[in-house]
């Protein structure tokens, strides 16, 4: 494993889930443990690239030589992630991010009111921070380079392939199921432009090392 093929290149990476407010004390989330997220930004630091994560609510050390930036909400996500994204030549979104977010956040915490009636709540949809940055000029121009995952129940290859031409991604990963949620191994599907290629079971920390190395393959010389 090389500690050359990434030197000079500055990654971005989401990971973990977000969080989306209700009232001061409650919320709704993603099962999220970050855990692939964290491993791909320490194998791309060792891998001699400058590494800026951004990282939802997690309860993970940062690796070693990384930035890390901590948001809780899709919108704070997005906003980081926009304000980092100058100069980088490899996005990698691996969060969890929440699909909607309450319309309102109540000031107060929301009171049973003693009539049984639940409180309704509203939902807007949230950005989709990846689709967002593949849509920038840097990234349709192939400066930027943007990969996704892709977490699906059934027919892994035909969700993963029509998921990266609707994000407008040049690389979408899907995990291999059954869901790995906060486990320390996984199997990865890579679809691209050209096909599709398997990176059997194993650790998160050795899939990290090869999905880096496979993402350095692909990026324009520099
Ligand atoms: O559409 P879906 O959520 O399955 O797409 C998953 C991919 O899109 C992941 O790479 C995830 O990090 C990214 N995503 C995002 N912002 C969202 C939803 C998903 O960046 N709001």
């Amino acid at each position: 494993f090389s500690s050359k093929l990434l030197a000079g290149r500055k990654l971005l990476i989401t990971a973990g889930p977000t969080f989306e407010a209700i009232d001061p004390v409650r919320g709704i989330t993603n099962h999220s443990s970050g855990k692939m997220g964290f491993a791909i930004a320490r194998a791309a630091r060792a891998a001699g690239a400058e590494v800026t994560l951004v990282a939802g609510p997690v309860h993970l050390p940062t690796p070693r030589g990384v930035r890390r930036i901590n948001v809780q909400s899709a919108q704070q996500m997005l906003d980081a992630v926009l304000q980092q994204v100058p100069g980088a030549s490899v996005f990698i979104a691996t969060a969890a991010v929440a699909d909607w977010r309450p319309a309102t956040q109540a000031a107060h915490k929301i009171k049973k009111d003693g009539t049984g009636e639940p409180p309704l709540l509203r939902f807007v949809e949230n950005p989709d921070i990846l689709a967002t940055v593949a849509q920038l000029p840097q990234a349709r121009s192939g400066a930027l380079y943007c990969v996704g995952f892709a977490a699906e129940s059934e027919d892994l290859l035909a969700q993963a392939s029509a998921k990266r031409v609707r994000k407008g991604v040049p690389l979408l990963v899907g995990n291999i199921g059954p869901a790995t949620f906060g486990q320390d191994d996984n199997a990865l599907l890579l679809v691209d432009a050209n096909g599709h290629r398997e990176l059997p079971r194993a650790s998160k920390r050795v899939l990290a090392q090869q999905l880096v190395a496979e993402i350095a393959a692909r990026l324009p010389r520099h």
